[in-house]
């Protein structure tokens, strides 16, 4: 069988390397949109995570020069139960798309400043969606449950990663390596329930 290409449905470099680590041991060809020569701004204008990852994976399927590859997109983001779920499906449009994280995090302490911790409750939430070259769609997700801290920490991830922290270590996920971050985060779950839906129907990974 050869072998199959992978794409994957997204512009930001930074969640296409934690992609590549994830997906490390399938054996396929993985390119980002711009590397299967793919320029779209495509609208994110879904009601959940699970549509908007969909959304992008139907269009980019659309837009492929091709019909033999296997089409991943991922929808995530951050909910903040103090904050009614916020800032959720928004969370890269939160406070504007080109605001830096440092503004974004040091905001959501703000809105949280005195907030006690077991009310400070959180999670990352990751919808992966596939589309296969027969046409058929999945849907898979995965979730990492936390607290916002008091101020951000560590270097590492990107994102909400500084301020998001985990209750057993009581460190952010910014101080996790990537391999320590992939192995529990949001992202790693619903890639590897993606995996193994692809290796159960199949399809050559
Ligand atoms: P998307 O590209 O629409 O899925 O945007 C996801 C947004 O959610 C990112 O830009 C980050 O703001 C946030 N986010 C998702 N996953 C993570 C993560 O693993 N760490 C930190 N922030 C994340």
């Amino acid at each position: 069988m050869e072998r199959v290409t992978i794409v994957f449905a997204t512009g930001n470099v930074d969640k296409m390397r934690e992609i590549r680590s994830i997906l490390g041991d399938v054996d396929a060809e993985i390119l980002s949109m711009k590397e299967a020569e793919i320029l779209a701004d495509i609208a994110e204008d879904g009601a959940s995570f699970e549509e908007n990852a969909m959304i992008k994976a139907k269009a980019v399927a659309g837009l492929l020069h091709r019909t033999d590859a296997i089409v991943l997109a991922d929808d995530s983001g951050l909910e903040i139960d103090y904050l009614n779920g916020e800032p959720g499906i928004y969370s890269a449009r939160y406070l504007g798309e080109h605001t830096s994280y440092e503004v974004k995090n040091a905001e959501l302490l703000k809105r949280l400043l005195g907030v006690p911790e077991e009310k400070r409750t959180a999670r990352f939430v990751c919808a992966a969606a596939a589309v296969l070259p027969s046409g058929e769609t999945f849907v898979k997700r995965g979730t990492i449950e936390g607290y916002i801290g008091e101020k951000p920490a560590g270097a590492h991830g990107f994102g909400y990663d500084p301020i998001f922290y985990l209750k057993e270590s009581r460190c952010s996920t910014a101080e996790l390596t990537e391999e320590q971050k992939n192995a529990i985060s949001h992202r790693g779950k619903a890639l590897r329930a993606v995996k193994e839906e692809l290796f159960k129907r199949d399809k050559g990974v």
